[in-house]
């Protein structure tokens, strides 16, 4: 743990090989936790983290919040509806408040791109010891769900040792609305460090060509790429070509309220090239797990019956895994800024 050196965790593009050691390790250890009699561990007893989500969200900040009273945290939530910034209160003054009341840990959403790292800039501009965690940023990143999908995948393939190596040379399929995804992003960085290959699939409105090239270059702000060696991207545009030798597919929610225009003929014509279905699986040639970040259109992306085969589906797995990952990212932020 003591090569861990992040403040806060704004995006994967800033992680090495070992920092993905560290969460994944620290992840199963808390993923062996029994799930229910004493299920509370005191690491972070008398810390208190506050979710600051200015979008919607099911499954990440309720992931967070239980991840946070699992380490015997104290958690605060805060409502943008009902909060004075409908009266003209500035993002930052909010933010300063909550800091105020003495959190520790900020965890941040927001629909625009860089707001978590912006505010953890200032925030550590005036001296304060608050880490802010990214739990979404436009169609930029989210760390924790690329981490808790990486983990399902490293479980999968390797149940007794799932570290980062389980994903060496692996080929992985991300299909669908690659551009409005900040999980594919999240998910390209993490992938590649691990070695793993990424095939992107989608229709040119929703995965410009130039995308391939998104892990080649160094992270934005970022002299060096932290990880030496990446496994490759490329895209195929026709699912049948993209799936087969697959060991794993993610498909990805059509984010239609990121679209600002029509990229799309119909949702009809849509699933009928990129939704994925039982038959269409059979191409990968061997049986292969189907991810999904969730929230799902059923019958667009992904067909109802393959979201629900347990033999095939992992979807309610990554929800389960997003409470370990988080934890292991909680207690390490809290970890550094104690050191
Ligand atoms: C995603 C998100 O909000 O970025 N969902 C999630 O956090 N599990 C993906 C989406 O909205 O489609």
């Amino acid at each position: 743990m003591s090569s861990w050196t992040h403040r806060h965790v704004l995006d994967l593009a800033a992680f090495s090989l070992q920092d993905y050691v560290t969460v994944l390790e620290l992840a199963q250890r808390f993923r062996a936790m029994p799930t229910s009699g004493a299920r509370k561990l005191p690491a972070l007893q008398g810390r208190l983290m506050t979710t600051l989500f200015f979008e919607p969200s099911t499954r990440t900040r309720s992931s967070f919040e239980l991840a946070a009273r699992r380490l015997s945290a104290d958690v605060q939530s805060f409502s943008p509806a009902s909060s004075s910034l409908s009266k003209g209160e500035s993002l930052l003054d909010t933010v300063r408040t909550y800091v105020a009341m003495g959190a520790d840990l900020l965890v941040v959403r927001h629909r625009c791109t860089g707001v978590p790292q912006s505010l953890a800039e200032a925030l550590d501009a005036s001296g304060e010891r608050v880490a802010v965690l990214n739990a979404g940023d436009g169609q930029h990143s989210h760390p924790s769900q690329g981490l808790l999908d990486l983990f399902t995948l490293a479980r999968h393939f390797c149940p007794e040792a799932p570290t980062p190596a389980a994903l060496q040379g692996k080929r992985i399929v991300i299909v669908g609305d690659v551009l409005h995804s900040r999980v594919a992003r999240s998910n390209l960085w993490g992938l590649t460090a691990c070695g793993a290959d990424v095939v992107l699939c989608g229709p040119p409105t929703l995965l410009p060509e130039g995308f391939a090239a998104f892990v080649a270059a160094p992270p934005p702000g970022q002299p060096l790429d932290p990880v030496p060696q990446r496994g490759r991207v490329w895209i195929e545009r026709r699912l049948e070509r993209a799936l087969p030798g697959a060991d794993a597919v993610m498909t990805l929610r059509l984010q239609k309220e990121r679209m600002q225009q029509q990229l799309l003929t119909s949702l009809e014509t849509y699933h009928r090239h990129y939704g994925l279905t039982h038959e269409r699986l059979e191409l990968c040639g061997q049986a292969v797990p189907v991810l999904h970040p969730g929230p799902v259109n059923r019958g667009v992306e992904i067909d109802g019956h393959l979201l629900d085969d347990p033999a095939v589906s992992l979807v309610e797995e990554q929800v389960r895994n997003g409470i370990p990952i988080r934890m292991a990212l909680l207690f390490l932020l809290a970890a550094a800024e104690k050191g």
